[in-house]
């Protein structure tokens, strides 16, 4: 099949977008208003975008806190939460108004973080401290909910020590959610080494 986006139709059911990019980690972006309300917020349109310095994105569609929060001051954490908390994920992608708190909402507890207000997320094993670095600003057919992308540096870097073996981070200790298509999701819990070197003798 092929179509043009916006111009052709698929005819398929649902839009099949999102399950050709496919799997998505899921960033859990927790920010503060101006007036240091909490926000808590999942998005799959997230990734590693450089390395030195390590920078990361993410994307809103029109969902606004996170977004907002991250323009009025400049900062935001995101964890990589583990499949084990697949509930608190979706509690907190509840649309509260600001003044609720997706954390409380979640039955999630909050912890400092050590360089910017946002705080981090208590049972989630990495959490990266942000500064934004760039918003660009994305199409939107609605006005009042703008889309954009967060690009944000990481400034602080907390790796849980239970999560590290033989000195790496094995992911297959916490097996972070990703999402699929649709309504989909996988975790990774099984990995194999491949050395690019091996390919080239
Ligand atoms: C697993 C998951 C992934 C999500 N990914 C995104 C995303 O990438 N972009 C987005 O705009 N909303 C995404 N959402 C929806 C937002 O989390 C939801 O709209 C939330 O209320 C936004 O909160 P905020 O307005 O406080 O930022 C996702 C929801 C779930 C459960």
């Amino acid at each position: 099949m092929f179509y043009e986006p916006g111009k052709t139709a698929h005819n398929l059911p649902h839009d099949p977008f999102k399950a050709c990019v496919a799997p998505r980690p899921i960033g859990w972006v927790s920010t503060v208003d101006l007036d240091g309300r909490p926000n808590l917020a999942p998005y799959s349109f997230f990734n590693a975008v450089h390395g030195k310095p390590p920078m990361v994105m993410f994307s809103s569609g029109g969902s606004v806190d996170s977004l907002k929060n991250a323009r009025a001051t400049g900062e935001f954490v995101v964890g990589v939460a583990p499949k084990a908390m697949l509930k608190e994920i979706n509690f907190s992608s509840a649309p509260l108004p600001p003044d609720e708190d997706e954390f409380d909402y979640a039955g999630l507890e909050k912890l400092p973080a050590k360089c910017v207000k946002p705080h981090l997320i208590k049972g989630v094993p990495i959490h990266m401290e942000c500064k934004v670095f760039q918003i660009v600003d994305l199409p939107s057919d609605n006005p009042e909910r703008p889309c954009a992308m967060v690009i944000g540096t990481v400034i602080g870097l907390h790796i849980d020590d239970a999560i590290i073996r033989d000195g790496m981070v094995d992911i297959t200790l916490f097996e972070p959610l990703a999402r699929l298509g649709y309504q989909e999701y996988a975790s990774v819990s099984e990995t194999f080494t491949v050395r690019r070197e091996d390919f080239w003798k």
